[in-house]
């Protein structure tokens, strides 16, 4: 009897790391958030490395981000279909971080202008999903 309760707590601890909910994802949002304004204020300060650091920081929690477990096992088929509408999928990942890369190579030239329209480009993708929300 002890020994399947300690299973199932060891079973249900590695579900529990294994699944990603809804409060990493919020989590994570608010990770590209800051990395967005560190960005920013690397363009502000006209500092390379600033811009740098935010671009690590976004490619890496963009990296992390997947759909919450609980939203893939939705059963309602009104509410999945609408939780698909802003599920983070490969294509978006892959649209923010060649954005960021853009974002880099044209700071690193001197061309500000380019790197400020690509970073416009990422806060589109950001608005455009949060945009679907709205529409609930
Ligand atoms: C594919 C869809 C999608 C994209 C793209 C997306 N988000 Fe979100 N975002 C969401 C969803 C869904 C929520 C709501 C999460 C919740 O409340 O459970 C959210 C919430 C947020 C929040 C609020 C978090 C909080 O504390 O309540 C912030 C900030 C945020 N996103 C920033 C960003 C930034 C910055 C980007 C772009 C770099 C971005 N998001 C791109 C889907 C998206």
């Amino acid at each position: 009897m002890k020994k399947a309760v300690i299973g199932l707590v060891i079973f249900s601890g590695l579900l529990f790391g294994a699944s990603y909910t809804k409060e990493d994802r919020i989590r994570d949002m608010n990770g590209m958030a800051n990395a967005m304004n560190v960005i920013q204020s690397g363009f502000f300060y006209n500092n390379y490395e600033t811009v740098a650091a935010g671009v690590d920081d976004l490619t890496t929690v963009v990296a992390k981000m997947r759909p919450p477990t609980e939203e893939l096992n939705e059963k309602d088929i009104m509410a999945k279909f609408m939780n698909q509408k802003v599920q983070m999928s490969n294509k978006i990942v892959k649209k923010i971080n060649k954005k960021a890369l853009t974002i880099l190579q044209r700071f690193k030239s001197g061309d500000t202008t380019q790197a400020v329209q690509a970073y416009t480009k990422i806060m589109g993708q950001c608005v455009k999903c949060h945009n679907e929300m709205r529409n609930w």
